[in-house]
């Protein structure tokens, strides 16, 4: 049931915080992060490259999980749309550590690039939220999520907890790696299981969102942009916008959008700036200087603190302080927000919008 909400999504962006929170109790006793159950040390030691498989918006919790894998354990891995991979050829084999992320579990493009990696020696791992699903039980261990059953087809809850399952993941085996002090692990840890009651922040002011969708609902195309991680929040902003308000939306880094496609700023365009990564926030800003100067209509989630981008906003949604690499789960929440009040203002069937089904079993 939707316990009240008029819709599934809405439910479950706001059932966030609980997921989130149980995802991580799922992986964190008494502090200490535990996978050994799907990862043995001997594994670790022996891997020394990681694939990430993945389609659509678990795509985009894969590009996150590079992220974090590559900024807190300096470990080196590729991510793949799986209907790519499949074909590609890829360089994997038995020291390869090959992960297919899926929230569904039956995505057939994704189960057809995890039997390609594991026939070539590839050790593989799911990370899905349906128990007993094809590709958990075709992979030779799974991470479940535990967001629960998501019906939307607009995947929320779904993404915010694979990244979760990514960001403990990173964490783990830096310290495995003896990348990380015990004191730094504690503190990450501490600071994730910050996020479910700086998540609620968000949720529980809701209104300016809601005015920038009213903004939105009437255009045809806009952009979203960000630096570093933060692109890989645009594209899943993007993709949210695009399936259920039908507006043509394209994500960039945002120091790429003045390579061409700055040509189809007009007075009116809308920008969704992303700027949660303060070593890259000043170049954020010129960035939003030079489209602002063409007459894009520049939205921007930040740090509520984040004075210099309030300064060049047209709109501006502030959202709580936590360590960059995990302000990713912060920043999606306002725009998963926005891609739904938009939908719902055109009178779209937000749930069930056009040419899309939950889980896609054909190639
Ligand atoms: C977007 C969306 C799709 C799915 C994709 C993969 O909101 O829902 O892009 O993320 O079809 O589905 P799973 O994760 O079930 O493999």
């Amino acid at each position: 049931t939707k316990a009240g909400f008029p819709h599934f999504m809405i439910k479950e962006i706001f059932e966030q915080p609980k997921s989130i929170e149980e995802t991580l109790n799922r992986r964190v006793h008494n502090g200490i992060i535990d996978f050994s159950d799907v990862l043995s040390d001997d594994e670790i030691n022996k891997f020394d490259m990681i694939h990430i498989v993945a389609c659509g918006t678990a795509y985009h919790a894969g590009l996150q999980g590079q992220y974090a894998l590559r900024e807190i354990s300096r470990i080196n891995s590729l991510v793949e749309i799986a209907s790519e991979y499949r074909y590609m050829n890829p360089f994997v084999n038995e020291n390869t550590l090959a992960i297919f992320v899926s929230q569904s579990g039956e995505t057939l493009d994704t189960l057809a690039a995890l039997k390609e990696a594991k026939s070539r020696g590839a050790k593989t791992l799911a990370i899905t939220n349906v128990v007993g699903s094809t590709i958990s039980r075709e992979a030779h261990n799974t991470i479940y999520t535990m967001a629960g059953p998501e019906i939307a087809v607009a995947s929320t809850k779904a993404y915010t907890t694979q990244v979760t399952i990514f960001q403990l993941l990173a964490i783990y085996l830096a310290e495995k790696k003896g990348k990380l002090t015990k004191e730094k692990v504690e503190k990450l840890v501490s600071s994730l299981y910050s996020i479910p009651e700086k998540i609620k922040t968000t949720l529980d002011n809701t209104e300016i969102i809601k005015n920038v969708a009213n903004f939105m609902k009437d255009k045809h195309n806009g952009f979203y942009i960000g630096r570093g991680v933060d692109f890989a929040t645009a594209l899943e902003g993007s993709l949210k916008m695009k399936e259920i308000t039908y507006i043509h939306t394209e994500a960039f880094p945002a120091g790429e959008l003045k390579h061409g496609s700055i040509a189809l700023i007009e007075p009116g365009t809308p920008v969704v700036v992303i700027g949660m990564q303060s070593n890259l926030l000043e170049k954020t800003i010129s960035n939003i200087k030079e489209l602002k100067a063409r007459g894009a209509h520049i939205i921007t989630v930040a740090r509520k603190s984040c004075e210099e981008a309030i300064d060049v906003s047209d709109e501006f949604i502030g959202v709580e302080d936590i360590e960059d690499v995990f302000s990713v789960l912060l920043a999606i929440i306002p725009l998963q927000l926005l891609s739904y009040f938009t939908s719902v203002d055109k009178g779209i069937d937000v749930d069930k919008p056009r040419n899309l089904a939950k889980s896609v079993t054909v190639e």
